[in-house]
């Protein structure tokens, strides 16, 4: 048998986070291969333009274009997927646990559609698919689900988890800028990519929210039993009524079981501004998980970038390479539970804040009240807001108590076909966390 000198690396991506992790590995060499025992070591490098400059230095020769240099190379012994997207790195994570090589990645959109295959054929070949970057970067969320929380029921988590997302939201809160403007400052500072349709979306977080919620309910929820809601449709006004009534807005990744049934959403929200979630700002990420043993437990930071991401693979890369060393692999078993099914969006609760434009004059109120009674909607307040004196219109705000999700969406289709509502400006579901 051949004597082990080094732990070999096929590095699949040398953009943001592959070019982190590049940086990362050399500078922290000596310190690693005295942790585990043998020098971890970067044979090549996957990428998609050999001739492209590169912010770290890569010895050229390590550099492909051909994914089989690394799936084929019986000295790799992991491999770290940093390409992302669903395809070709689906096919590249399966080929390289076939072919018996433990894979880190920090690929949610591949975890959240594929993981529970991916880790079946894992445990299958006994090699190990690490993911800890795939969901909030830097903030160690994977590891705590599958060791310390783990003899937990896990009831809840409430999570800001896509960082794109929450700067604007935050610049549109505290600088009162409209979604395009703070959508395009976010791209100048390289936060929100080219085409952001995933993040503004909140596929991203749905992403995300997936793979939280199969770890933490122990049983596979895809992000098609996830509602998805983007940001787009909020506008600066819903900010400034949001702060005038003591709210602020977030997209919340919201999993919890009620009633022996898994509600999954991703969506906007208006948070009580003293809510710990509702002070997360800019670029940072927050899980708040709730479990019958361990209570409330927040964790927050960096959930982007290339150092902090980096720290969360080479964190993964050490423990599979640890594994390597002492012989062992696969060890973690998945919790699984009986199976509860996933709650429709319909018969959801929460609270909403609605916005419209409506005639100006006696008895509009009570015929949107009227509407909203016969669906089961409680009115907790309404504010005449704007009037608009040449066209007799004003602008209402209306808070509900908690409502239905089909009976709110019943009412909406009822108040657009009143003549006198002339728009439905906006809805938002207002959580409590409760
Ligand atoms: P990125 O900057 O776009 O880098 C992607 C890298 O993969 C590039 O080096 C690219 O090669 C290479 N690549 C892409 N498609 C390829 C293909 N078909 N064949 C060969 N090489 C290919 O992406 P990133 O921001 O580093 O993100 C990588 C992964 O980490 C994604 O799954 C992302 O969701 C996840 N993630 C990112 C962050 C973050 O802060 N950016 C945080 C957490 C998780 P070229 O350089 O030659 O174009
Ligand atoms: N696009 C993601 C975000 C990167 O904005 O949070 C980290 O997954």
């Amino acid at each position: 048998m051949k004597q082990r000198r080094c732990i070999n690396i096929g590095l699949m991506g040398l953009g943001v986070v592959g070019g982190g992790v590049a940086r990362i590995l050399p500078q922290k060499a000596s310190s690693m291969a005295s942790q585990i025992g043998f020098p971890l070591v970067i044979k090549r490098v996957l990428v998609r333009d050999l001739k492209k400059p590169r912010a770290v230095s890569v010895p050229s020769d390590l550099l492909t274009t051909d994914a089989k240099d690394i799936l084929d190379d019986p000295d790799i012994d992991v491999v770290i997927e940093v390409i992302g997207g669903e395809s070709p790195a689906h096919d590249y994570i399966l080929a390289a646990l076939n072919k018996g090589k433990h894979v880190v990645t920090a690929n949610k959109e591949v975890m959240a559609k594929h993981g529970p295959e991916l880790l079946a054929v894992a445990k299958e070949k006994g090699v190990d698919v690490l993911y800890e970057a795939s969901v909030g970067g830097g903030i160690p969320i994977i590891a705590p689900f599958k060791h310390d929380l783990t003899a937990n029921k896990i009831t809840a988590i409430h999570a800001i988890i896509n960082g794109t997302t929450n700067y604007i939201l935050t610049k549109m809160a505290k600088e009162n800028l409209d979604f395009g403007a703070a959508l395009e400052e976010a791209k100048a500072l390289g936060y929100a990519e080219a085409d952001p349709t995933n993040d503004i979306e909140g596929y991203d977080a749905a992403y995300k929210l997936a793979i939280l919620a199969t770890l933490a309910f122990g049983q596979t929820v895809r992000p098609a039993d996830i509602h998805c809601e983007g940001i787009t449709r909020l506008a600066a006004r819903d900010f400034r009524y949001a702060r005038e009534l003591g709210y602020t807005i977030k997209l919340v990744a919201i999993a919890k079981e009620v009633e022996g049934t898994i509600e999954a959403r991703v969506h906007p929200a208006f948070l009580p501004e003293g809510l710990l979630l509702a002070k997360v700002d800019g670029v940072f990420n927050a899980i708040y998980v709730e479990g019958d043993l361990v209570g409330k437990v927040l964790f927050y930071g960096q959930g982007a970038g290339a150092l902090p991401t980096s720290s969360a693979i080479v964190a993964d890369v050490i423990e599979v390479a640890s594994d390597i060393t002492a012989g062992v692999g696969n060890r973690w078993r998945s919790k699984q539970s009986a199976g509860m099914p996933i709650r429709p969006m319909s018969s959801v609760e929460t609270r909403y804040y609605l916005r419209m434009i409506v005639d100006d004059r006696a008895g509009v109120l009570a015929q949107i009240a009227s509407s909203l009674g016969r669906n089961s909607i409680s009115i907790a307040s309404c504010i005449q807001k704007e009037a608009n004196a040449s066209a007799k219109t004003a602008e209402i705000v209306i808070m509900t108590h908690l409502a239905r999700e089909a009976g709110m969406q019943k009412a909406l289709g009822e108040l657009r076909e009143l003549s006198t509502v002339k728009e439905i400006g906006n809805f938002v579901r207002v959580e409590g966390m409760g």
